[in-house]
């Protein structure tokens, strides 16, 4: 048997995705929270985790965290879909909704990579419409290829990774008035940016925020949670694996919602670090940093860039590198870590570029 016979060209034509495992002192490639969790809740997390059923399926559909979070995020339970991280959810999103021959899933580009990889192995064809060279939306491409290819879901990751910033407000909002597709505003990094569309989320019933617990200090769980109109979680339910969310994260997500203020101090300290290590970037001679809302800075590094990034590794730390071609061609981005971690990639950088 030939098995490749058997599997999509689509899957055949991708790698997997492609996920660092070099083993550096400083990680700085995930845009993971560096901070471990304070001491009361690590003791918290194994004082309720102690007692729980491993013998026993969790409670499929995670009702006990649709209810925390509606009374988190102000909403109806009917409103909200908990998934495997918001990866699953956007799985889900994409298996949920129509494949088109001209394309059903638009995206701006650069973006978040795992809207194109799942909607490519899902059986759709993508639209991707170039940022400005400001790393905003060009809007009115956007808006021509709505009218014209009529996409089934729009992504935009709010901020944006990997350029870090958010899009004007404005412009997605035109962006929703003009489609009746879905728009799916991936709110992964709202905690450093301090903004959303939340309270506007009866505004559209075609607006769906995702938020995910992995860049507030819990990436382990996998936890990801969908906001959406009452219709669209119904559909999207159907196709959400039973027990998708184990029982450790279901329990340590309701922890999260009760203790939200000491998860989030976390995220403060990100934004300062962020703020430190932004105006140090731009002070290296040859670097050109990126403005960002999110826990993570976005540079350009003009001289040797592979070379540049293959000897932050010798010293011991990792960063996300970016193909050589394109508008990020010249690009690293840094995670924001612990201020210690922060000093030591500086530090690092600077001699790299000494040539030490
Ligand atoms: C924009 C964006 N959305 C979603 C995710 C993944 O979130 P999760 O860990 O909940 O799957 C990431 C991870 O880097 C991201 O950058």
């Amino acid at each position: 048997m030939n098995i490749e016979n058997i599997i999509k060209n689509a899957v055949l034509s991708q790698e997997a995705y492609p996920v660092e495992e070099t083993s550096c002192r400083i990680k700085l490639d995930a845009n993971e929270n560096p901070y471990p969790l304070p001491q009361f809740l690590r003791h918290m997390i194994s004082e309720r985790l102690k007692d729980v059923s491993l013998n026993r399926y969790p409670d499929p559909g995670s009702p006990g965290l649709r209810r925390d979070f509606a009374r988190y995020y102000g909403v109806s339970e009917d409103m909200i879909l908990i998934g495997n991280g918001s990866d699953e959810l956007i799985n889900i999103l994409l298996t949920a909704v129509n494949p088109s021959l001209s394309g059903s899933v638009m995206f701006p580009i650069p973006t978040f990579a795992m809207y194109g990889i799942v909607a490519l192995n899902s059986g759709h064809n993508t639209i991707e419409v170039p940022l400005n060279g400001r790393f905003g939306l060009d809007t009115d491409a956007m808006l021509d290829a709505i009218a014209d290819k009529k996409p089934a879901i729009i992504f935009l990751s709010y901020p944006n990774n990997p350029t870090g910033r958010c899009f004007d407000r404005g412009d997605i909002e035109r962006i929703l008035e003009a489609s009746s597709s879905l728009v799916v505003l991936d709110e992964a990094y709202c905690n450093f940016s301090g903004k959303t569309f939340l309270p506007d989320i009866d505004r559209w019933d075609n607006l769906v925020i995702l938020r995910t617990l992995s860049k507030v200090g819990l990436a382990a769980l996998r936890l990801g949670i969908l906001i959406g109109h009452p219709v669209l979680v119904h559909q999207l339910n159907k196709i959400r694996l039973p027990y998708n969310v184990n029982i450790f994260s279901q329990v340590v997500g309701s922890l999260f919602v009760e203790y939200s203020g000491d998860f989030l101090a976390l995220a403060d300290r990100v934004v300062s670090g962020r703020k430190w290590l932004f105006d140090e970037l731009m002070a290296i001679e040859g670097i050109t940093p990126y403005p960002s809302d999110a826990n993570f800075i976005l540079f350009s590094c003009f001289m040797g860039k592979d070379d540049v990034y293959a000897r932050l590794i010798d010293k011991g730390v990792l960063v996300k590198n970016f193909a050589s071609t394109g508008i990020l061609g010249n690009c690293m981005r840094v995670t924001v870590g612990t201020e210690e971690e922060n000093r030591e990639f500086i530090e690092s950088l600077k001699s790299v570029i000494r040539g030490e």
